[in-house]
């Protein structure tokens, strides 16, 4: 079964029902939407008030699975990219047990913004091994459990959501044409969503920490200039890899975390808007859901078609950054 290729052949989202607004947030900070639309395009976002993260990303993987014609039973690996897991050990296998696919091995992968990127090239490397045939990858988090909700400086820019595809080994063609992916640990500081935990004495010399996690913290200028200089970089590599250029892609799909990064990523490769999915207006920033939640409202708007050529490039806290070039089914 070597030498086997990819293809992503179905696509799901889920997003809460709440919506909020930029006038609603001018009611919970000093903001307006003005302030808001023109600094990052946003004007709404949906906000979980109840449904776990692990039922918003089963939603997603339901829906991309009838799309890619295939059972749950049918999946042999599940690989859930989130951070903000409703279980620390991971929630993975609560999404296997609530879709019914018992027969998946599933696990957490946590690279933030860039983790459905990450997700996507790791399980493509079991599907060229001839490990696992039929894959699920979601992307799904829920950050307003994480949002400072009394911080405009970030609470304007986060939100819930989900979004998943299924990849299938194909003996013909490789679907997937090129990525890259890139770590700088040494920015951590400019966006994280720390542990901070306080010494507890247990006994005579023998102490532990114990705490929990603090809100989202963002240096948000740090962020902008990292993402418009390091994105159209890691996308030209991934073109690279797949012999392709800029000129060749038929869709650009940039994580949804400001509407201007986007318009700066896209004016310096020289892709024109036309060719750019943007849906930052109505759903905000959903971290590892933001590219599969585009995706599969563009394929179900029918604007992607068969064999197009699409670059989804993530990029956020760690710091981490990747992109990928695949043709849709
Ligand atoms: N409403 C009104 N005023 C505000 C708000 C707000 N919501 N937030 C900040 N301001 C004020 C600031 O206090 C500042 O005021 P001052 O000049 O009196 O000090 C002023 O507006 C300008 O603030 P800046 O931070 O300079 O605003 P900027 O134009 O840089 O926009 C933003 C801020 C939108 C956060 C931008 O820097 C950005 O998008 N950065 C990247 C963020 C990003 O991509 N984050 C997610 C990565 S994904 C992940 O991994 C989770």
């Amino acid at each position: 079964m070597k030498g086997l290729g990819v293809a992503i052949i179905g696509s799901g989202s889920a997003v809460p029902t709440q919506i909020l607004t930029n006038q609603d947030l001018s009611r919970l900070v000093e903001t307006s939407d003005e302030w808001i639309e023109s600094r990052t395009g946003m004007k709404k976002r949906h906000l979980s008030t109840g449904e776990s993260l692990s039922q918003l990303a089963a939603r997603a993987a339901i829906e991309a699975l009838t799309m890619a014609s295939l059972v749950p039973m049918e999946i042999d690996l599940l690989v859930l990219a989130t951070s903000t897991p409703d279980d620390l050990f991971g929630s993975a296998c609560q999404v296997q047990q609530l879709i019914g696919a018992t027969r998946a091995v599933a696990f957490d992968l946590t690279a933030a913004c860039s983790g459905f990127v990450f997700a996507l090239v790791t399980v493509s490397q079991f599907i060229r091994q001839g490990v696992y045939k039929n894959v699920l990858v979601i992307g799904a988090d829920v950050l307003s459990r994480w949002v400072d909700w009394g911080d405009r400086t970030t609470c304007v820019l986060f939100a819930d959501g989900a979004g998943a595809v299924v990849c299938q080994a194909s003996s013909t063609e490789d679907r997937l044409l090129g990525f890259e992916m890139c770590s700088d640990g040494s920015q951590n500081g400019s966006l994280n969503l720390a542990y901070q935990g306080i010494s507890k004495n247990l006994l005579d010399n023998l102490t532990v920490t114990t705490g929990t996690y603090q809100t989202i913290s963002m240096k948000g200028k740090e962020v902008y200039r990292f993402a418009i200089e390091k994105v159209p970089e890691v996308i030209e590599k991934a073109l690279y890899r797949a012999n392709l250029n800029t000129a060749d892609i038929d869709w650009l799909i940039l994580h949804q975390a400001n509407q201007r990064i986007i318009d700066a990523i896209a004016e310096r490769l020289e892709i024109p808007r036309e060719k750019v999915i943007s849906n930052i207006a109505k759903y905000g920033n959903t971290s590892a859901a933001s590219i599969p939640l585009a995706l599969d409202e563009a394929v179900r708007q029918g604007k992607i078609s068969p064999r197009d050529t699409i670059a989804v490039s993530g990029f956020g806290a760690g710091l981490t950054w990747g992109a990928a070039i695949f043709q849709w089914f």
